[in-house]
């Protein structure tokens, strides 16, 4: 039997997720409609986000959902972003910060980013410090960010003297490095808004059967990918932390959090716990965007 869901338990609350026309972003904005939610999706695609939006509806007939067209991979379209979601709502009761990818070969944006670095950190880091009028106007508000386990294997300075080197690009190191950065990021965000009604925290969604891994992708990482997928768990199953952090009662209050399966999880490196280095780490994004 299908669990009981409130649908008045999030009346009133607009959401922004960004990604989520495929994979986890998809299944966290359908169940957060479904418990009443404003759903206002941050998509690339126009076709790709009707889809999801017109899915949505017909599972939550009820539903409220808008959409935002934003490329997340460069930072003039997340000013612009921001700025429309500050003409068109007055506040923002949560931000998931969904998207993410696994890049391909090293890409590096016409802003000079590498693809991943700028997608899965720098925009959230841009995103995230641009709508904080609007979070702060809801009174009590939270910021989730989907991060990964893949934390592990990731490094911020010693990466970022060979990030846009194609003789030393790893794109699988990068990712790790995007993922360390969304838990340090999280960690500063929560210390820097300690004592407002703004949360943050972050969290691994498990090994999911995903787009994440795609054609781009590498060769090992489709070898690996595909001989992973029968253990790996639904995109609906891995959307679970992120609709518990986004409206879950019980995490209200908490932040500066990792979580996993909804609960309270270790960090997998001493990387990740380092306040100097998440200090630092908001340096560098704040000298890399120009925001913060
Ligand atoms: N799958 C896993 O096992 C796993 C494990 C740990 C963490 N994660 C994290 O989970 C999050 C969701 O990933 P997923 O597994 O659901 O992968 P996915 O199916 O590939 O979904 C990624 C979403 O991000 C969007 N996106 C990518 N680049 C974008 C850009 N430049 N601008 C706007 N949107 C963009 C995609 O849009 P399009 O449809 O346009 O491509 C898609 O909606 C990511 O942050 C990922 O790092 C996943």
């Amino acid at each position: 039997m299908a669990a009981f869901v409130d649908p008045k338990l999030l009346h009133g609350k607009t959401i922004l997720l960004t990604g989520a026309s495929g994979g986890i972003g998809y299944f966290t904005a359908r169940e957060l409609a479904r418990r009443g939610a404003r759903m206002v999706l941050v998509c690339r695609d126009a076709e790709r986000a009707e889809k999801a939006r017109a899915n949505i509806v017909h599972a939550v007939p009820e539903a409220l959902v808008d959409v935002l067209l934003c490329d997340l991979s460069l930072l003039a379209n997340v000013r612009e972003l921001a700025a429309e979601v500050g003409r068109r709502y007055e506040k923002l009761d949560v931000l998931v910060n969904n998207a993410g990818v696994m890049p391909g070969p090293l890409r590096i944006t016409t802003e000079g980013h590498e693809l991943s670095w700028v997608t899965n950190h720098l925009s959230v880091f841009a995103l995230t410090n641009l709508l904080l009028p609007q979070l702060d106007a809801a009174g009590k508000a939270r910021v989730v960010t989907v991060a990964s386990d893949g934390h592990w294997l990731g490094e911020i300075e010693a990466s970022q003297a060979v990030r846009n080197d194609p003789d030393k690009y790893s794109s699988f190191a990068a990712y790790c490095d995007s993922k360390l950065a969304n838990i340090l990021f999280t960690n500063e965000l929560a210390h820097r808004l300690d004592l407002t009604g703004i949360t943050a925290n972050c969290l691994h969604p498990g090994i999911v059967d995903t787009g994440l891994v795609n054609p781009n992708s590498s060769w090992l990482l489709k070898t690996m990918w595909g001989l992973g997928k029968p253990f790996m768990v639904s995109p609906e199953r891995g959307a679970q932390t992120s609709i518990f952090l986004a409206s879950a009662p019980e995490v209200a209050h908490v932040s500066g959090r990792y979580f996993k399966h909804s609960k309270p999880a270790r960090l997998l490196s001493g990387n990740a716990q380092n306040r100097t280095e998440a200090s630092r780490l908001w340096q560098i994004s704040a000298e890399e965007t120009g925001i913060g």
